[in-house]
């Protein structure tokens, strides 16, 4: 019996120490040690043996079992931290690797070409203004000399929200809200968005102004001029030509439309500029005596200077986008250009 006692330890410690999992070794435990297992069986077999005997062999026994219980501890700790080890080197972090950086947007094309035309009025002394998108028709016309019957009034061109109240159609109500709070000098530039019954390639129902007034005692068509060609020349470079071409606006006089020379082909004449070698980029003027009068200015006294340009036109000039809807359909493909 004790031999046989020693052949269950044998076979025992070997596979217990063979075992590869938790289940595999409580599968062990039960065949060894449970109430039906191995040496369960082989201890109720003491009771066929000569008393004498027993004590020895029950000695035996035990120490088995104890050998058994131990060897099935002492594998479950290696099995519990092999796994342990085996699930930290999958979780491990590699702290030296490259983080990943966070998608990083940019200024929309029109918002980047507002600021820079913005910057540069402001390099020269001017402050930014601002009014509301949704005005008056006092502020929006009347104010700016525009009556009720001018053809700017016109409701294919102007959105209603009620009678009295348009969206604005230009940035040029916000001279007159400027002048209202402020005694000159007045030096301001106002970016911001109007709106016009009106689209095709070059025309969105939204858009983008910047509008420009200038007042003070002595301001001449001079420094209208010169005003415009220094920011002509600092914004689409050095060598650009500038043309002033008699116009009308209700709200100057006299007003002027401004050309450029043609940015893409310097003046020779190509498809942008329509062969003539210049594109129209702003309208801009002598503030009108009646302006002053509606802002309680004395026209004796003080003379201003305006002028208002489109950003889109602007930005589709110098980046040769060929039509307006470009820069709202908000296509990744085509703004990751710019
Ligand atoms: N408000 C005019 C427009 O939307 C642009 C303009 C022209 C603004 C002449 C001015 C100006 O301030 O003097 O077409």
């Amino acid at each position: 019996m004790k031999q046989k006692l020693e052949e269950i330890r044998a076979s025992a410690l070997d596979t217990i120490h063979a075992a590869a999992d938790l289940a595999e070794l409580e599968q062990l435990r039960v065949k060894f040690l449970g109430r039906k297992g191995v040496l369960t069986d082989v201890l109720r077999g003491l009771a066929q043996c000569p008393p004498e005997d027993r004590p020895a062999v029950g000695k035996v026994a035990n120490e088995v079992k104890q050998a058994v219980a131990d060897a099935l501890d002492a594998r479950k700790e290696a099995i519990a931290a092999s796994q342990e080890a085996a699930s930290a080197a999958a979780e491990r972090l590699d702290l030296s690797l490259p983080g990943r950086r966070p998608l990083r947007g940019h200024k929309h094309p029109v918002m980047r070409v507002a600021e820079e035309i913005s910057d540069i009025f402001v390099q020269l002394g001017f402050q930014i203004a601002a009014g509301p998108d949704v005005e008056t028709e006092y502020y929006n016309f009347d104010s700016l000399n525009t009556p009720a019957n001018h053809p700017a009034r016109d409701l294919h061109d102007t959105f209603f929200v009620k009678p009295g109240v348009v969206l604005r159609t230009h940035t040029s109500p916000v001279q007159m809200r400027v002048m209202e709070r402020t005694q000159p000098p007045v030096a301001v530039i106002v970016p911001g968005r109007v709106y016009r019954v009106d689209q095709d390639a070059s025309h969105s129902p939204m858009f983008y102004q910047i509008e420009g007034l200038l007042v003070d005692k002595g301001i001449s068509f001079a420094d209208l001029k010169g005003l415009l060609r220094l920011f002509i020349q600092r914004y689409f470079g050095p060598t650009t030509k500038t043309r002033f071409r008699p116009h009308y606006f209700p709200f100057t006089e006299p007003s002027a439309e401004v050309d450029i020379s043609c940015t893409v082909c310097s003046g020779k004449g190509c498809r942008v500029c329509k062969h003539s070698g210049w594109l129209e980029i702003l309208g801009c003027g002598m503030v009108h005596p009646e302006v002053f009068r509606y802002a309680n200015y004395d026209s004796e006294t003080y003379t201003g200077l305006a002028f208002g340009l489109g950003v889109e036109r602007i930005a589709m000039l110098t980046h040769a986008i060929s039509s307006i809807h470009y820069l709202y359909e908000n296509d990744l493909r085509f703004l990751e250009q710019f």
